[in-house]
């Protein structure tokens, strides 16, 4: 056993993420909670501060512009040398799990450069593994977006072919920017929980948002972990939906949205005809991982089939109110580059909202996934 003071300074297994504000030599930093962390990234090294056990020097193991991981892999009596990685280097693909009930970053990763079948391999168990999916700093193409994306399975086309990017139909524009009176994306799009595209005899498998303009304030995305929301759920409230179905539809809520938002363009025939409404189960199997999640949303779920409207009301009610607990929540502050992608077999999620005079623009694909079972 070593003395206690050594004790104190054993970092061992640590692992922290930190996020700088500013780019600069030497930065302080806080650290996830509860170090505090001084930094010299050109050096590759850190010094951690924790209130308990004191301070100590560590190598940074990876870097990017906005995020960098620290990793302590040293007992406390051994003093590793800095590892320093030369200027534009990334070291190997790391996933570093977020202290929240879904979530991790992907570092060391540039969609830029050819990916390999062992990374996209990592990739995708990380996907099943933590639902969502951070990628930081990621400078591609609307192009490379779609390359990427399109690895995990065919794209979808958003019904408001309006929002399409120019030249890139499997991308939907997600703006409040408006060019010559005219809206250029769609401002309010996860204005309700929603499971994208839910409303489709095939639904989506995941989707992946890529930041383009970032307000200065707002414009956070919530994400709710529905495999949670499944095993915590009461069990009066599991009785009675086990082995039920509920009728989504993308029109459910299009007037409501169209009153808060004039813009919102009227569908045409063509348009209606492409949403008719579907059927699914209200608790649904992952298809790669066999875990149950509640498959309901306000944005899209109308009513449970074989119930009187009252009971169905008051049923999904309780479903939207237990699933969006705090506890089953990842909030996602962005970050100017940030890709996001996430599963919408096992999450719901919500745009928090951008104040009226503040630019938000993000680029969405989103991939299809199974038949709900
Ligand atoms: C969406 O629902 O896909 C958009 C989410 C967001 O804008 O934060």
């Amino acid at each position: 056993m070593p003395p206690a003071a050594a004790r104190r300074k054993d970092f061992t297994g640590f692992r922290m993420r930190v996020q700088y504000c500013a780019w600069s030599k030497i930065t302080a930093f806080q650290a996830s909670r509860p170090f505090i962390v001084k930094a010299d990234i050109s050096m590759g090294f850190a010094s951690l501060t924790h209130p308990a056990r004191g301070s100590k020097i560590v190598p940074i193991v990876a870097t990017l512009q906005r995020t960098f991981s620290v990793t302590t892999t040293v007992s406390s009596t051994h003093h590793a040398a800095p590892r320093v990685h030369p200027a534009g280097v990334r070291p190997s693909l790391e996933i570093v799990p977020f202290d929240a009930p879904v979530g991790a970053e992907v570092l060391g990763l540039d969609l830029n450069k050819p990916l390999s079948a062992e990374d996209f391999a990592r990739i995708h168990r990380a996907h099943l593994d933590h639902h969502v999916l951070v990628f930081r700093d990621q400078r591609i193409t609307p192009a490379q977006h779609i390359e990427f994306s399109r690895r995990f399975g065919p794209l979808q086309i958003h019904v408001l072919h309006q929002f399409q990017l120019p030249g890139h139909p499997e991308v939907l524009i997600v703006s409040n920017i408006r060019e010559n009176g005219q809206p250029i994306g769609l401002g309010d799009a996860g204005h309700f929980w929603h499971s994208d595209l839910s409303y489709k005899e095939k639904p989506s498998l995941g989707s992946l948002l890529h930041a383009q303009e970032l307000p200065s304030e707002g414009g956070d995305t919530l994400f709710a972990n529905m495999h949670l929301a499944w095993d915590t759920l009461p069990e009066h409230l599991r009785k009675a939906v086990e082995g039920r179905s509920a009728e989504h539809t993308y029109l459910a809520k299009y007037a409501e949205l169209q009153k808060r938002s004039p813009w919102r363009p009227n569908l045409s025939a063509e348009q209606i005809a492409e949403v008719k409404p579907v059927v699914h189960p209200i608790v649904r199997t992952h298809p790669e991982t066999g875990r149950k999640a509640l498959f309901v949303s306000e944005h899209f779920t109308t009513h449970i089939v074989g119930l009187p409207e009252d009971e169905s009301r008051e049923l999904l009610e309780a479903l939207f109110a237990h699933s969006v607990r705090d506890e089953h929540i990842y909030r996602h502050q962005w970050a100017e580059h940030d890709l996001v992608f996430w599963d919408n077999r096992s999450l719901m999620h919500l745009a928090a909202g951008t104040p009226d005079h503040l630019r938000r623009k993000l680029y969405r694909t989103t991939i299809e996934g199974n038949a709900p079972f």
